[in-house]
């Protein structure tokens, strides 16, 4: 696994900004949405591309476009919502999948699969998974196995805040036949006994989109 934590100042402004809990929920998804973007230009590096001869108005020439098949761009539910416009904006040719998942209570370290919107084959197709909050690393293993089971074999996820713990549970259980990376704007202490991330910024997507 490959981890990129994004070491700059305009991160680390918005980031600060994002955290406090005195901002308001119109500035939380405007924030989101502006370090998504900035996410996007690393998570992005690897993308494949191939030739594309085009004219200019001054000669012909030989560019580059995005390669087929399309990348995915796949949400976590329901706060990895709250990245997608972020990443859409940056890549508006990538299809979106839709992938909603909870922890089952009866099983707590085991998540269960409620929504998914996904193509049946993902095998060559580049992912990138989005949820704000890496927190044990649960989620992100579960999203990570099921988008392999239906073939993928890159997976990008972007992340705004990762606990360590949830990035060493990562670690020891992504399937090291995929290819994987996390990209994520910072890397705090740890979590609380409630599983949140300290200091962290609270529940994502409750600051998102309100309580419910
Ligand atoms: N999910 C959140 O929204 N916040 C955390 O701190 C941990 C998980």
């Amino acid at each position: 696994m490959e981890l990129q934590v994004l070491n700059h100042p305009l991160v680390e402004h918005k980031l600060t900004v994002l955290r406090d809990k005195n901002t308001p929920s119109s500035i939380f998804r405007e924030l989101v949405s502006e370090l998504v973007t900035l996410e996007a230009y690393e998570a992005t590096r690897n993308l494949e591309v191939v030739d594309k001869p085009i004219e200019t108005p001054v000669a012909p020439m030989v560019g580059k476009t995005i390669a087929k098949p399309r990348p995915i761009i796949v949400p976590v539910l329901r706060a990895g919502l709250g990245m997608l416009d972020g990443m859409t904006r940056m890549m508006p040719s990538a299809e979106v999948g839709f992938l909603g998942m909870k922890r089952d209570e009866e099983h707590p370290t085991q998540q269960i699969t409620y929504a998914n919107r996904l193509p049946d084959d993902l095998s060559g197709r580049q992912c990138f998974l989005i949820d704000p909050m890496l927190a044990t690393g649960g989620t992100l293993v579960a999203a990570t196995h099921y988008l392999a089971e239906k073939g993928a074999k890159d997976v990008t996820a972007i992340c705004i805040i990762a606990a360590p713990e949830g990035i060493k549970f990562v670690e020891e259980n992504i399937d090291p036949s995929i290819s994987f990376r996390v990209v994520v704007c910072g890397v705090d202490e740890g979590l609380n006994d409630k599983s949140y991330i300290v200091p962290g910024l609270g529940d994502a997507g409750d600051r998102l989109y309100g309580v419910i």
